[in-house]
């Protein structure tokens, strides 16, 4: 078995890996996380799965170093939480663009459904730094920014994300 190996769990691919999953089986089960699968995010990568290449590697990354797998886990997996297609968006009056408002929508979003832990809600609300001003406060928040910044690059660029799972696992 390799880290890249997939299987599917409640109509979705994820990653062969059972201890991640066990991370984050009950959010993979919620139907507006598997909402997200409707909309695109780069490229031909849609939302959900941006969002579970950002968690796992973010996961086998923490896990690795010894940081809080959970947390980047389930803070990867609801960072991008804000259903509706960005690039067609109609902005209401007076709301900022998409890269600054999102991340308030996706925390306001994974809070009504789940219980987060303060970690979490920090992970959600600034992975978007340095386009918002704040950082993370958590490392396991700059490793998921760290890894969505590449995911969105890769993506957008049509290329595999999931290759670095094989580096992250070794050793
Ligand atoms: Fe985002
Ligand atoms: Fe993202």
């Amino acid at each position: 078995m390799t880290r890249c190996s997939a299987i599917v769990r409640h109509h979705i691919t994820v990653p062969r890996d059972e201890g991640y999953l066990s991370l984050v089986e009950d959010l993979l089960a919620n139907a507006e996380v598997r909402g997200m699968e409707r909309y695109i995010q780069h490229g031909t990568t849609t939302c959900l799965h941006h969002c579970i290449s950002v968690s796992y590697l973010s996961y086998l990354f923490c896990r690795r170093y010894g940081l809080d797998t959970a947390a980047a886990a389930r803070g990867g997996l609801l960072h991008d939480l804000f259903l509706y297609d960005w690039h067609t968006y109609r902005r209401a009056p007076g709301e900022r663009l998409h890269g600054f408002e999102h991340p308030r929508k996706a925390l306001a979003n994974a809070s009504r459904l789940f219980s987060l832990t303060e970690k979490e809600r920090d992970i959600i609300l600034h992975h978007m730094f340095p386009l918002t001003l704040t950082p993370p406060r958590s490392k396991e928040g700059c490793v998921v920014t760290m890894f969505d910044k590449y995911c969105s690059l890769m993506e957008t660029l049509r290329q595999p994300v999931l290759v670095l799972s094989t580096a992250l696992s070794e050793g």
